[in-house]
Order: C-alpha cells, then sequence, then structure tokens
C-alpha cells in the first residue's frame, strides 16, 4: 500500500497569545508549512479543533481559516474528536491523499483558549466528558484524572514522586524548545510543593491552559516528486489508528487500561508492520501525569503497572530506551487540546528529519498518541523517516 508523506510542518510558540485571535494563529501555522514545503497552493484545508465554539464564539473554521489564509475557493472542515482532533485530522488528511481525491492537504491545529474566564474552560474542556453522567455532577477533567491517579497509585504502590518524574521529564524537554510554554527545567519538588487542584493531583501533574496552532502538508511520493520537494524534507506516515471507549468512566471496564489507546495502537503498528521495540521516540499524551504512564503501558512499551517504573529507571529520556514528550509534551510545550495532536506530530517530524532542538539520536521511528476525553477516542500515528 502507499504510503503518504509529510512535507511541509510549522508552529507558533504555545503560550498566552494576548495580542493573536484564533484565525491569526492558524494562519501563521498553514504559511510557515507551506513555506517549508516551498508550495503556494493546496487542494484542501483540514482543522483540528475542539472547542472554538464556546471559547471564542466561532465555528465554521474551514472557512474561516481557508479564507483568511488566501487559499481560494478550496474544501475546508473542522475535525472535532476532543483533545484529540489534530491526531484525528491528520488521519483525515491522510486518507484524503490516499484515497486519490486529494493531492496536497493541508492540516492546521488550532486551539484558543485563554480568551474565556479559567471557571468557564474548565467546564467546556468537560464537554468532552459525558454531559449527563460527568459534567452535571460537576466533574472536571482535572477530578476524573485525579480518580484514575489515586486508583494507579493504590494498585501498583507508587507514591506522587514517582509520577512527579514525568513532568520532571517533559520540563527538562522543554526547556530547549523555543516553542514551549514552560522552558525552565523543573525538580521532583518542585511538582510535590505544587498546590492540589485535586487531590492528589496537583498544578504541575496538570498541562496548562494555553493558546497555539500547529500545522503540515500531507501529499503522496509521486505529488511529491512532481512539485519538487527535497527528499530530506519527507516524513511517511507509516501506519494509523483510531479507536473509542466508554465515554464515561463509570462504564470502563477496568479505570487502568486505555483500551482504546491499545486497540489504536495494534491498527497503527500493524499498518506500518513494526512492534512497539521498533519506535524510537513516543509523544504520547501526557495531560497529567498519570496519563503518560498509563498510555506507554496501553502502547506496548511498558507492561501493565509498570509504566512508571519506566520513568524511575530513567528510561523515558531522550538519550534512554524510550524517550517521550522529546519537545515538552503536553506538560511544557503546552496543550492547546484541539491543537496537540498536530504539534505532536510536527515535533516528530523535526525529530526524524534530524532537525529537532532536543534531538532523539539516529530516530527513525517516532509514534504520536493523542487521548480525547478521559481516553474515549484516542488516536496513534506512526510516523518514520524516509
Ligand atoms: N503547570 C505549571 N505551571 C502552571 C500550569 C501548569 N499546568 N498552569 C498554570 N501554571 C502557572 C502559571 O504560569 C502561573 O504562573 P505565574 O504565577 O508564575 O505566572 C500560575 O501557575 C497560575 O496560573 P493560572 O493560569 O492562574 O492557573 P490556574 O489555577 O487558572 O490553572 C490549572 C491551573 C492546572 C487548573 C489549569 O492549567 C488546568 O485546568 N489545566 C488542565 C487543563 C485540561 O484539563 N486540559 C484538558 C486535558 S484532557
Amino acid at each position: 500500500m502507499e504510503k503518504a508523506v509529510i512535507i511541509g510542518a510549522g508552529m507558533t510558540p504555545v503560550g498566552e497569545h494576548w495580542k493573536l485571535a484564533l484565525r491569526d494563529l492558524a494562519v501563521e501555522a498553514i504559511l510557515k508549512a507551506m513555506e517549508d514545503a516551498g508550495i503556494d497552493s493546496v487542494d484542501s484545508l483540514y482543522v483540528a479543533n475542539m472547542i472554538s465554539g464556546p471559547l471564542v464564539e466561532q465555528e465554521n473554521l474551514g472557512a474561516l481559516i481557508a479564507d483568511w489564509a488566501g487559499l481560494g475557493n478550496i474544501p475546508a472542515v473542522k475535525i472535532e474528536a476532543a483533545c484529540a482532533s489534530g491526531g484525528a485530522a491528520v488521519q483525515e488528511g491522510v486518507k484524503a491523499v490516499l484515497s486519490g481525491l486529494e493531492d496536497v492537504v493541508v492540516v492546521v491545529g488550532v486551539e484558543k483558549m485563554t480568551d474565556a474566564w479559567p471557571s468557564d474552560t474548565t467546564r467546556y474542556l468537560a464537554y468532552a466528558a459525558d454531559a449527563e453522567w460527568e459534567l452535571f455532577h460537576g466533574a472536571s477533567f482535572v477530578a476524573l484524572n485525579a480518580l484514575i491517579m489515586r486508583y494507579y497509585m493504590k494498585t501498583y504502590g507508587y507514591t506522587e514522586e514517582d509520577l512527579a518524574l514525568f513532568a520532571v521529564n517533559a520540563h527538562a524537554n522543554g526547556a530547549k524548545n523555543p516553542y514551549a510554554m514552560f522552558k525552565k527545567p523543573i525538580k521532583v519538588e518542585t511538582v510535590l510543593k505544587s498546590p492540589y487542584v485535586a487531590d492528589p493531583l496537583k498544578l504541575f501533574d496538570a498541562s496548562p491552559v494555553c493558546d497555539g496552532a500547529a500545522a503540515l502538508i500531507i501529499t503522496t511520493p509521486d505529488k511529491a516528486k512532481e512539485l519538487g520537494v527535497p527528499k530530506e524534507k519527507w516524513v511517511e506516515v507509516a501506519g494509523i489508528g483510531r479507536a473509542i471507549d466508554t465515554i464515561n468512566l463509570a462504564n470502563r471496564e477496568d479505570l487502568l487500561d486505555l483500551k482504546a489507546a491499545r486497540v489504536a495502537a495494534q491498527r497503527a503498528y500493524k499498518m506500518a508492520g513494526v512492534e512497539p521495540k521498533d519506535i524510537d521516540f513516543f509523544e504520547v499524551h501526557d495531560a497529567f501525569t498519570v496519563m503518560a504512564a498509563l498510555s506507554l503501558e496501553a502502547l506496548g512499551a511498558a507492561e501493565r503497572g509498570k509504566g512508571a517504573q519506566l520513568a524511575k529507571e530513567g528510561q523515558i529520556a531522550i538519550d534512554a530506551d524510550y524517550p517521550i514528550q522529546t519537545m515538552g509534551g503536553l506538560k511544557a510545550r503546552g496543550h492547546p487540546v484541539g491543537a496537540t495532536g498536530v504539534y505532536q506530530t510536527v515535533e516528530a517530524v523535526l525529530q526524524l528529519r534530524g532537525e529537532a532542538p532536543t534531538q532523539v539520536p539516529d530516530a527513525e521511528i517516532g509514534l504520536t498518541q493523542n487521548i480525547g476525553g478521559t481516553g474515549s477516542n484516542i488516536t496513534v500515528n506512526i510516523l518514520r523517516r524516509v
């Protein structure tokens, strides 16, 4: 089967962009990606976004962003899969070019979260939970993840200190990423001394509320050749997988099994013809530290209950066996929710081209995993150096 290739990537710094609107962020990322690929037109636009309606009172993002980016009368839509919107939009772009219906597509992920009141943002984020079974009862995402964190620690005997290691690793890598929101390394004590948001989950166990946009140009190898894009720029999308699980935690068979990630990963591994041991780095969805641990287990990098053990053994650093969050992850780069999956992919592209500020030595294959809801909608994409 022919594979799609990414030939251009661009992103804005993640942060509190008081002076830029959602559209400005998206256009900046798109133009950077097009410049990177050396192209001046695309056939179609896919916008990854989670909650622009409530946050900035703007829907119809396809039309808005294609118009403001000057892309002409192309087809353009918004793809929404909660915090996994980015990973899902990358997959829709890949499917479009592999179907032969579109030759060159641009995928942009964008979210503008800091224009709303924090309490409102927390409520809008919880729209991705079960409105009747969770949101109605006041359960925010932080609260739901705190339940999982407590259960994980109790079941496997981990401490808050153990899980803090994921935040320390993310900040160490984010400190070297000019696009990251937080560029300061932290210590375990920083995490432990930070205030509880929902016991046992603390400020530094959580990803921040922020703004940002990232974009990719996707095409086929034939078209990339025709366009004259040098092969050093190509990164193959070797495998994609997506799956859902129960939307509310109460109906989940096993709170500590990210089943949607497991199923999505199996699909992506099969399509790419690789196994977990072949992956050189993992960009996992560490919206909360416990999610990094559960993700490593679901992706097959660690056995059940051993995700946090990898961090304790120092195995998740850039030069170790299972590097994760190579440019800061959600925790330090930031988590502009609908854009995150595209940021992860842009970072994987930089790693595989050998252009990352925190380079994984000899990286050939990278995996990105993007979680929507509390594990209810998950994408896994595998990228390979050409
Ligand atoms: N990690 C580290 N520092 C953080 C941070 C984070 N996640 N979030 C905010 N900060 C810092 C700010 O930079 C600020 O520092 P300063 O005083 O030096 O300027 C300080 O903490 C207070 O920031 P503020 O924006 O007032 O924080 P807040 O209390 O409103 O929000 C959280 C903190 C954790 C509640 C918020 O970031 C949050 O809700 N995160 C989770 C988002 C989420 O659920 N995403 C979806 C996941 S699926």
